[in-house]
């Protein structure tokens, strides 16, 4: 008996044993509580299980399709969720999911994605386009589903008639025809409500509550973007008493989506939250900031797929970053080229112009602007304004090298500080492409080679003597100013009638001074260069090429006896103007060599002391020339001119040392020819005498 008592009650145990666990386990589940948040999904791939297309990608997006047409995919939370409490009523829960959408097309996109509570994460057998990968077209309305779906609807409705906006959210009972559904919208306040599209390419949040014992839910949905939350949902207190025939035992919470043939788009899932169990669940709030960067959004940009479209973006950026670079690099070298732009060294020279004011001065350097073609270039007129005070000569010079344009250009700087009432005021320069261009006050009444010869002479009347005279003694007085006066010593290169200037009172003004030098310094230095005209050049410049202000007076002295007798330096090759006034002043009879057209309308002893004095200055060696200084003297009767002495004249053997290697640029002289200048490589004198 004891036996059977203990028997008894070792069964009472253990079915005791046997009954706490299991009464344990069942009081467990009735009061189970779930509770998740994702802020991504990045190593959460055992807790999301994923089908078909569904993706957890490397930056934690859960992507459920992409955008390739009639495919599903599906995510559920891996563990069941259990939402029956004890009385096998509904318990509350409570989701929010922020997800983006981005269609192939804004036209094109589709099908749409679902939240779901379904019996099972296997949805086999889900089809795709209008089924969103949830059911098929054999089990779609079919009670024994125990399916429940918020569906997005980006398409033109599942049955055309039933739901017509292809941009709706519908509550869904084991059917894919909506029971009930609302356009999308949110409440941005009490009386304003915003539309907006699903399938935006932007993040869009959405809410939904569901309150167990009154079996009602909330929904909202809005841009997550937007600055604060919906003030109320979009779908309040919604009576579902439908969800108590869907929810059984253990559901599983997730979401399904699908493409269409044609219409398709991507659809991901940035972060999502669920709570359920216990009075009021709420689930914790997601913060976008929080959450992957939502995928680009290429929602706006067309049909491409993301690689072409980029790689299109790419390739036209690559494109007109160099067609900016070619256009930059064109217009670059056409304003260089125009003179535009300054290369370092023409910055900061005060007497710069500009070139395009200097085109616009002389009409675009039109012939008829053109005043005279002498020296190293061609002189226009140019007029700044319309005043005709504001008069400007403009010289255009092309230097055969650039090379010493440079220097030159420094020197100009300086020489536009000259000011002498017997010098051509130099305003300034400009360089443009391989010209160079000076400005010179403009003096209207032309170069004293034209008052001397111009053939067919306007007014008939010949220079007269006295100004004649007072010529030569300006054009002394401004030579003077160029070697003694001013802080430098300037030796002008190439005194000659043609660069000397005549004002309207007969005040000559001695132009181009130093410009000779830009042709020494543009040659090659192994070569001795003689720059000057031919005629004007002193003997020792053939010799050894120095320029000297004794060079400058030998030119003087040959332009003084020209002022005088009327007559060129030399003709073809024949004749020497010096040699021939020389042979006068040694007969003793000097005055014939006085310009006949004058007749007798001259001074006598002023015709002689110019005579002698032109002489004096041209005399073989440099040293026994009078300085510009003592030729003044001279002219204006300080002193007496000394005699001549027996070394003054040229011995053949000196003229042919003319013949000394040399490349020389030289400049002619003859204003009626329109020749203005020639350079000429040689090697024999006599191609240099009859080269002019
Ligand atoms: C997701 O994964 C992260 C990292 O593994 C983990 O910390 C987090 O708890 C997971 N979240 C959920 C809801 O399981
Ligand atoms: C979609 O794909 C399924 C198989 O994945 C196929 O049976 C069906 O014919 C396809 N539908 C269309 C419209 O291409
Ligand atoms: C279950 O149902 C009974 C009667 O309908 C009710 O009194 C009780 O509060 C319910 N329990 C819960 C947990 O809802
Ligand atoms: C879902 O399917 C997978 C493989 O097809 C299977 O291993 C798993 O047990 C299934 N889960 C459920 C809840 O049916
Ligand atoms: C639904 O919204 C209303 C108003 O905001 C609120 O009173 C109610 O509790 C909400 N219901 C749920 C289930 O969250
Ligand atoms: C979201 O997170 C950011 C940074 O963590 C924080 O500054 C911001 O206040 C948060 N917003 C909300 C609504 O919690």
């Amino acid at each position: 008996m004891g036996a059977a008592i203990s028997m008894v009650s070792l069964l009472f145990m253990f079915f005791l044993l046997l009954t706490i666990p299991v009464r344990a386990q069942r009081t467990r589940t009735e009061t189970s509580t779930t509770d998740f948040i994702f802020k991504g999904f990045t190593g959460n791939e055992t807790e999301i299980q994923t089908a078909e297309t569904a993706r957890i990608k490397p930056d934690g997006l859960l992507r459920l399709t992409d955008r390739n047409p009639n495919v599903t995919g599906t995510a559920f939370y891996h563990k069941p969720v259990r939402l029956l409490d004890q009385n096998s009523t509904v318990g509350s829960f409570s989701t929010s999911f922020v997800f983006v959408i981005i269609p192939t097309s804004s036209s094109n996109g589709g099908f749409g994605f679902t939240f779901t509570l379904s019996p099972t994460p296997n949805r086999t057998g889900a089809e795709s386009a209008q089924y969103l990968g949830l059911l098929n077209k054999d089990n779609d309305g079919d009670p024994r589903n125990h399916v429940f779906a918020v569906e997005f609807d980006t398409v033109q409705g599942f049955n055309d008639v039933v739901d017509r906006t292809g941009n709706h959210i519908g509550l869904n009972f084991n059917d894919l025809t909506s029971e009930f559904q609302e356009p999308v919208i949110y409440y941005a306040n009490h009386d304003r409500k915003e539309d907006f599209t699903l399938q935006s390419g932007e993040p869009i949040q959405a809410l939904l509550d569901y309150d167990g014992p009154t079996q009602t839910l909330n929904f909202t949905v809005y841009p997550a973007e937007s600055k604060s939350k919906p003030v109320r949902p979009l779908i309040l207190r919604r009576p579902v008493p439908k969800l108590s025939e869907i929810v059984q035992e253990e559901m599983y919470v997730g979401f399904t989506a699908a493409t269409g043939k044609d219409q398709s788009s991507a659809h991901y899932v940035m972060g999502w939250s669920f709570s359920s169990g216990g009075e009021h669940p709420l689930a914790q709030p997601l913060n976008l900031s929080e959450l992957p960067r939502a995928p680009p959004n290429t929602a706006k940009k067309g049909k491409y797929n993301p690689q072409v479209l980029s790689l299109i973006v790419a390739l036209s950026g690559v494109t007109l970053i160099l067609l900016a670079l070619l256009f930059f690099f064109v217009v670059y070298k056409k304003r260089l080229q125009e003179g535009e732009i300054l290369e370092d060294w023409e910055i900061n020279h005060p007497h710069r112009l500009r070139y395009k004011d200097l085109y616009a001065a002389t009409e675009g350097f039109k012939e008829y602007r053109i005043i005279g073609t002498g020296g190293f270039g061609t002189v226009y007129r140019g007029s700044i304004s319309t005043s005709s005070s504001d008069q400007i000569a403009v010289k255009k010079i092309t230097p055969n090298s650039m090379q010493g344009v440079r220097e030159f250009v420094a020197e100009i700087e300086s020489l536009g500080r000259l000011r002498h009432k017997n010098l051509v005021n130099l305003q300034g320069w400009c360089k443009h492409k391989n010209d160079l261009l000076l400005i010179y006050d403009y003096i209207p009444n032309g170069s004293l080679d034209s008052l001397l010869y111009s053939k067919p002479r306007q007014s008939g009347a010949v220079l007269s003597w006295n100004a004649r005279f007072q010529i030569a003694k300006g054009i002394a007085s401004g030579l003077l100013y160029l070697h003694e006066e001013w802080e430098k010593i300037v030796i002008h290169r190439d005194v000659k009638p043609s660069n000397v200037l005549i004002e309207s009172n007969m005040n000559p003004r001695l132009g181009d001074f130093g410009l000779a030098r830009l042709y020494e310094r543009g040659s090659q230095s192994h070569t001795t260069v003689v720059v000057g005209t031919i005629g004007y050049m002193a003997p020792e410049l053939t010799r050894n090429g120095n320029s000297s202000s004794a060079s400058d007076v030998y030119a003087f002295g040959v332009l003084l006896l020209e002022i005088v007798s009327g007559r060129r330096p030399t003709d073809s090759g024949t004749f020497f103007l010096a040699d021939w006034v020389m042979e006068l002043y040694a007969s003793g009879e000097i005055l014939p060599a006085v310009d006949p057209r004058l007749g007798s309308a001259y001074d006598g002893g002023e015709a002689k002391l110019a005579l002698s004095v032109g002489l004096l200055c041209c005399h073989q060696r440099p040293a026994s020339r009078p300085s510009m200084r003592t030729v003044l003297r001279y002219m204006n009767g300080d002193e007496d001119v000394p005699e001549i002495d027996d070394h003054w004249g040229y011995s053949d053997s000196s003229r042919s040392d003319f013949g000394s290697k040399f490349e020389g640029y030289v400049s002619s002289d003859k204003a009626s020819s329109s020749v203005a200048s020639f350079s000429v490589t040689r090697n024999s004198s006599s191609s240099v005498i009859s080269g002019r």
